[in-house]
This record gives structure tokens, C-alpha cells and sequence, in this order.
């Protein structure tokens, strides 16, 4: 039987953190990810992470239970998940994205705060970011 895909998306608070950590964390997201068959995409937001994790439903939750504990980063909130049939960013272990230049029509968002996105705004966001990388 195929294993299940499984697309899961949380939004955190940043902590006051060593610049590095963004490093590190793209480091490991490359390395683990693809050994354990995710792809995804990180919006880095000046106060905020909006992360889309996907690929199959024991490694998404493996990773998840993981990222949540992790004092990187505080207040792990899922905002949505669901099933899938294709993954949105399958050539990216972990796409890193960091513009600031968006305008999303939300000053929440606009400002890099996503912590009170509601799950069909961020599935919006991610559908807005593969259009851009992929222009
Ligand atoms: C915002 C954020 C995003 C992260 N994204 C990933 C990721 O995509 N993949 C990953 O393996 N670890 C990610 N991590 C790191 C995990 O929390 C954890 O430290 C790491 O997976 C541990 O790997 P290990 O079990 O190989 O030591 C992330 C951490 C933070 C704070």
C-alpha cells in the first residue's frame, strides 16, 4: 500500500534568537528532509514563521512533533492540515523565503506577523509563494 501524503502547515512566534539560527535550521531541514521524503516552504516574517511541511503522513508528524518542542521558537500553532495527492513544493527540501516586499493585503501580514492567520489565508500565502519562485 502507498503511503499516505499528508500537507501540514503551522504558524510560531519568533524568539530572540542567534542570527545563525537560520543556518542551522536550513542545514538540518536539507539534510533530514530529504532523507525522510518532505518538501516544503518556511516564510520567515519579521516576527513570525509560517511553515508548510509535507510529504508522507508518519514523517510530516515525526518532524512536526519535533519542530513544536523546539525553543527556537515559541507559541506552535498548527492552522491547518489535509491529505494530498501532489505536494505544492516537491523540488524543495525546504524552500527558505524571506521576502519582505509582499503585499499580502492584510497589515498583519504585510508587517511579517502571520500569528493569527486563519488556514484558507495561509494556504493562500503558499499558493502566492510557489507563483513567485516559479515566475
Ligand atoms: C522554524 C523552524 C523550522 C524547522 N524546520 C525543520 C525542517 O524543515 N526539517 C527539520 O529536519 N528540522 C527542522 N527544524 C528543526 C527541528 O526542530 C529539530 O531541531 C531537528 O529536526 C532535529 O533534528 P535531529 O533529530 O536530526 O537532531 C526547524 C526548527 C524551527 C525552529
Amino acid at each position: 500500500m502507498q503511503t499516505r501524503l499528508k500537507q501540514v502547515i503551522y504558524v510560531s512566534e519568533k524568539t530572540d534568537a542567534p542570527s545563525n539560527i537560520l543556518t542551522d535550521i536550513y542545514d538540518i531541514s536539507q539534510k533530514n528532509n530529504s532523507e525522510s521524503g518532505i518538501s516544503g516552504c518556511l516564510l520567515i516574517g519579521s516576527s513570525s514563521y509560517l511553515q508548510l511541511l509535507e510529504g508522507p503522513e508518519s514523517a510530516v508528524e515525526n518532524l512536526y512533533s519535533k519542530i513544536k518542542v523546539d525553543s527556537r521558537h515559541k507559541k506552535v500553532k498548527k492552522v491547518f492540515e489535509q491529505h494530498i495527492e501532489e505536494k505544492l513544493f516537491s523540488t524543495w527540501s525546504m524552500k527558505f523565503a524571506t521576502f519582505n516586499n509582499v503585499e499580502w493585503g492584510n497589515k498583519d501580514f504585510d508587517a511579517g506577523n502571520f500569528q493569527n492567520i486563519n488556514s484558507a489565508n495561509a494556504m493562500k500565502v503558499f499558493q502566492t509563494i510557489k507563483e513567485i519562485i516559479n515566475r
